[in-house]
């Protein structure tokens, strides 16, 4: 089964082609026009989506040798995200649905996250899945495939928003994330102390506008310009974001005696976390999936991926199915 993925929920315009459970393509391109705004402006989204989206599906289609005809189903993002940038994505994939006469699979975003954890891995259900990213952290109970229960939730920022705040505050550039990321590896993750947010009647939720406002608080103390005091204080702002995400991952797996763990989202990206998460797999000897790095910030594939693990249980959408920028998850 050949599946077409195609994810512009945001500001990634990307498409993927997967045979089964094989990625033949997949192509992101990461807009620019925003970096000089500090973060995604949705109507330039749009307009850049509706320019580049023709250009890159062929793209993805000539990488993975086959010909449109091939084409089993389209696997589309019909929300969360941006409004305008959702409906460019959703529309191409309804006409070229329509034109080719084959089905639709409309996914939800967190669901396609949740997928790049099937991409080059097979997970073990029960699981348990902390999905990361700029607009979610959340803990996902997943008893099977179609059948999952919200466990954990933030009470405020994303971990990811936390990082693009954290590094605003520092002075770097969107997405925060990485930046964070290489600066703290010239950084000592121990020099400075930010408090574990704990959140009142429920011990796995999360926590993170305390931490931004603590390293606000920290750096108007510091001299700004010593380089290697700002390294110093993105480590251990990275750490504590870290620390904070993988106590509650532990409460939650601990409590429901579950061990297979999937992490996914753009910051299960960040190697620092990675690498912390390994002394809870040796620790509890956890079933621990990360994605391939390509799989954990917005791709197609792992759309695609949502949709293949649904068309093979011949779930499709109807092509009435309409965008909706805001899927509550509870
Ligand atoms: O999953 P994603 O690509 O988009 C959303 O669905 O939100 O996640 C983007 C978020 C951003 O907040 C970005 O700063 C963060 O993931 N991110 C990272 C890293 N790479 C991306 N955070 C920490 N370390 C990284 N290496
Ligand atoms: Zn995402």
């Amino acid at each position: 089964m050949i599946l077409l993925g195609i994810e512009t929920s945001c500001d990634e315009t990307s498409c993927s082609v997967i045979k089964n459970h094989i990625v033949l393509s997949n192509i992101v391109k990461t807009q620019q026009i925003h970096k000089k705004f500090g973060g995604v402006v949705p109507d330039l989204a749009s307009r850049d989506h509706e320019k580049k989206i023709v250009a890159i599906v062929y793209e993805s289609i000539e990488q993975a040798e086959i010909e449109l005809s091939d084409i089993d189903g389209i696997a589309v993002t019909y929300g969360s995200g941006l409004l305008g940038s959702l409906i460019v994505g959703l529309n191409f994939a309804k006409g070229l649905a329509v034109g080719l006469d084959i089905p639709l699979i409309g996914i939800s975003h967190l669901e396609g996250h949740l997928s790049s954890g099937f991409i080059n891995n097979s997970p073990q259900f029960p699981c348990i899945s902390l999905i990361v990213s700029g607009g979610h952290t959340q803990i996902w109970l997943i008893e099977n495939i179609n059948k999952f229960d919200v466990i954990s939730n933030t009470v405020d920022d994303a971990a990811g928003e936390a990082f693009d705040k954290g590094a605003r505050i520092l002075g770097l550039s969107y997405p925060g994330g990485p930046e964070i990321e290489k600066i703290a590896k010239r950084g000592n993750p121990f020099k400075y102390n930010f408090p574990l947010p704990e959140v009142k009647n429920n011990k796995f939720n999360f926590s993170f506008s305390g931490l931004k406002t603590a390293l606000l608080y920290k750096k108007n103390k510091l001299d700004a310009s010593d380089e290697y005091l700002i390294n110093d204080l993105a480590a251990s702002y990275q750490h504590a974001i870290v620390v904070s995400l993988l106590s509650k991952l532990e409460r939650a797996f601990c409590h429901y005696k579950v061990y297979n763990i999937i992490v996914v989202g753009g910051v299960s990206a960040n190697l620092y976390f990675r690498e912390c998460a390994l002394v809870l797999k040796k620790k509890y000897k956890l079933d621990l999936i990360f994605p391939d790095l390509e799989y954990c910030t917005d791709n197609a594939a792992m759309i695609a991926m949502a949709g293949y693990l649904k068309l093979s249980q011949q779930k499709y959408s109807d092509l009435s199915i309409e965008p909706n920028p805001n899927i509550v998850y509870e």
